[in-house]
């Protein structure tokens, strides 16, 4: 061989054997060796083609079963159907159940009957170009069209967080945020918000919620703590089994939808930089590994849950000790399905049977189906899953057994919410962001307003006279509807159709009984004489998940002068905090004569005015305990403090 040929090739096909050393061997037994090489590699690279080709192509359909298939009957037990159904599937089919897929991550709307996914969810954001109900119905149904198309005609689930009410959707009634919902603490208010939102929900085809939320925080930094009722579990139990109900149980002629409790577990516990995403400080962080807190700590809402039927659970993205909870066979199938007895399906987050995993899409298949995972919120590639999980079966890394065991919950779940039936529900908007379930959250709203202070202020006459309203949330409806609101980060400002500011409520509540006056800035520079009362409305511009890991949540600049202001402007000075969680404020406290927590309150700001006014008791206690500073956290569930010292309000705290 030439040393121009073997040139040619090395650049080919890379390194190559020494041009003087093949030559040493003797021209024709050189070239021998070329050719070899060359139809090696050309056989290697067919080979490899036709691999990921097969790999990639499902096998030819079947025929589609009869009509009077078994499964297709209403009136067989539900066990006899899922069984039946099962017995028809192929081991692609199955795959594909296993599958849940962001909608925006669909190529085509084909591929769900193609590939027979199991459920589509529209992570926050993902909305259809039409924002209304109307255009979220038209887009869930032509979607759930395309699965009926499929071999077996297994319905889709389509599951959204619907975690403060329908709040995906303009116009929807919004509710307070969970942690308001634990001030408020009662289990018959949440029962009623859940079946409220199922109303919405329905109303807009979507059957499947991913609440509620579980996770019982220890330190107030972490930027999901508004997505919790509490830091007790034991509360978070027994509002999360009435979520629960509230979400499964059929009202009227509504349909069945399912809940998702999530996630598991010990998310709330994860500790301050620890966070496995470079963005975030805490959030997708780990947990200490503390095996001996499951029973009595960790494990107790999801325990309630079970127990309140939740047709599915979501495993967290968190580490807990040096493993993902999704990789960890005790926690997921030991403890929760085997000892818990957990009949529903377990669901992991987003992304994450591959987040932080330190090993191949292909090996965390493996591991986490084997851990227990059922279904796998992709969310992305559907195609790489069934590929992937396929050959693990045909490879027998994962048992046949296992795949049967996640689709037979699933389907179960699919029979028993009635998916399978046209249960003749006729959809209709009314009650979308209905009168009734706006009443409702205005009663939330009241309910879950705390008052931690009160020197002889509260409630306010009506008849005041002269009463300063400012503060960055008095009128600005996106920050007391925080995030999960139209879109994952919410939107900071006033835009929400049907939605109530808490100003708005004020003067609603007063009438024309008092002279109320707004300034954001509290720039009340023209008063002859000092105002009876101030009200600074003090707010966290909205935060979803990591992004609003906080190392220090206090007060903003301006929100800070808006209290300076007000004092000069007003005899008596009221603080409404509208946040997330409690912040870093005992010297506002020390200095106001009354102050109210109200969390995130969502769209019925006149809930606020209905506490201040009298027009509603105050009954709501403090769901989490509020530090002094940051020295104090975490704070345990048990309310140990870092320092020792009692925070500035305890849980439970009330006056
Ligand atoms: C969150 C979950 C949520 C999921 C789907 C994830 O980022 O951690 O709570 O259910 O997204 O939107």
């Amino acid at each position: 061989m030439s040393a121009k040929t073997a040139k040619k090739i090395r650049k080919k096909f890379g390194k190559q054997p020494e041009p003087s050393r093949v030559h040493e061997a003797g021209p024709l037994f050189g070239r021998t060796i070329i050719y070899s090489v060359l139809i090696l590699a050309l056989a290697l690279a067919v080979g490899s083609l036709y691999y990921s080709y097969n790999a990639n192509k499902l096998p030819p359909p079947l025929p589609p079963p009869p009509a009077d298939a078994l499964y297709k009957q209403a009136d067989q037990p539900i066990d006899k159907r899922v069984e039946d159904l099962l017995s028809r599937m192929t081991l692609e089919e199955k795959i594909g159940q296993m599958a849940m897929v962001d909608k925006n991550s669909i190529k085509k709307p084909a591929d769900i009957s193609r590939y027979g996914l199991g459920a589509v969810l529209s992570g926050a954001g993902a909305k259809p170009e039409d924002n209304t109900p109307a255009g979220w119905l038209n887009m869930v149904e032509t979607l759930k069209r395309q699965s009926e198309h499929s071999r077996l005609g297994i319905p889709l689930l389509y599951g959204v967080d619907a975690t403060h009410g329908h709040a995906g959707v303009p116009g929807a009634t919004v509710f307070p945020h969970a942690i308001g919902l634990g001030a408020a603490g009662s289990p018959e208010l949440v029962r009623s918000i859940a079946s409220a939102t199922a109303e919405e929900l329905a109303a807009t085809g979507i059957n499947w919620n991913f609440a509620p939320m579980l996770d019982a925080p220890e330190d107030i930094r972490w930027g999901r703590t508004y997505e919790a009722f509490s830091s007790d579990p034991e509360l978070n139990a027994r509002l999360g089994a009435a979520y629960v109900e509230g979400i499964q149980k059929p009202v009227d002629d509504r349909p069945t939808l399912l809940s998702g409790a999530k996630h598991f577990m010990g998310v709330g516990s994860m500790e301050w930089l620890s966070s496995n995403n470079k963005n975030f400080k805490i959030d997708q962080g780990a947990t200490p590994g503390r095996y001996d807190l499951l029973d009595n700590q960790y494990l107790v809402p999801f325990a309630a849950a079970v127990k309140a039927d939740t047709g599915s659970v979501m495993v967290g993205l968190n580490y807990f000790g040096d493993k993902r909870v999704i990789d960890n066979k005790y926690l997921v199938t030991d403890k929760l399905k085997n000892e818990l007895g957990f009949k529903g399906f377990v669901v992991s987050d987003w992304y994450g049977a591959y987040e932080f995993s330190r090993t191949s899409k292909y090996k965390a298949n493996i591991t986490t189906i084997n851990a227990g995972l059922d279904m796998a919120m992709l969310p992305y590639d559907y195609k790489d899953f069934v590929k992937n999980v396929r050959r693990a079966v045909k490879k027998d890394e994962i048992s046949q057994s296992r795949i049967d065991d996640a689709v037979r919950r699933i389907l179960y779940q699919k029979f028993k919410a009635g998916l399978f039936e046209d249960a003749g529900y006729t959809v209709t908007f009314d009650k979308f962001g209905s009168a009734g379930n706006r009443q409702l959250a205005r009663r939330a709203v009241a309910a879950s307003a705390v008052l931690l202070k009160n020197n002889n202020t509260l409630p306010l006459s009506k008849n005041s006279g002269h009463i300063l309203v400012a503060g960055s949330g008095a009128d600005n409806i996106g920050r007391q509807s925080g995030a999960w609101t139209v879109e994952w980060q919410g939107i900071d400002g006033n835009w929400l159709p049907g939605a109530t500011s808490i100003l708005e409520g004020i003067k609603q509540v007063v009438g024309l009984t008092s002279n109320v006056e707004y300034d954001k800035e509290a720039n009340f520079d023209n008063l002859t004489a000092k105002a009876d009362v101030g009200i600074a409305i003090i707010s966290e511009k909205p935060y979803a998940e990591g992004w609003g890991d906080n190392a220090k949540p206090v007060l903003e600049e301006d929100d800070l002068k808006a209290i300076e202001r007000l004092k000069a402007s007003a005899n008596k000075v009221i603080i409404v905090t509208i946040t997330g969680r409690p912040l870093f404020m005992s010297d506002q406290i020390t200095a106001a004569d009354a102050v109210i927590a109200a969390w995130l309150p969502g769209s019925e700001g006149r809930g606020v005015a209905d506490v201040l006014f009298g027009d509603q008791a105050f009954t709501g206690k403090l769901p989490i305990a509020w530090p002094a500073g940051i020295e104090q956290l975490p704070i345990k569930t048990d309310g140990t403090t870092a320092d020792g010292k009692p925070p500035l309000f305890s849980r439970g705290f009330s006056l």
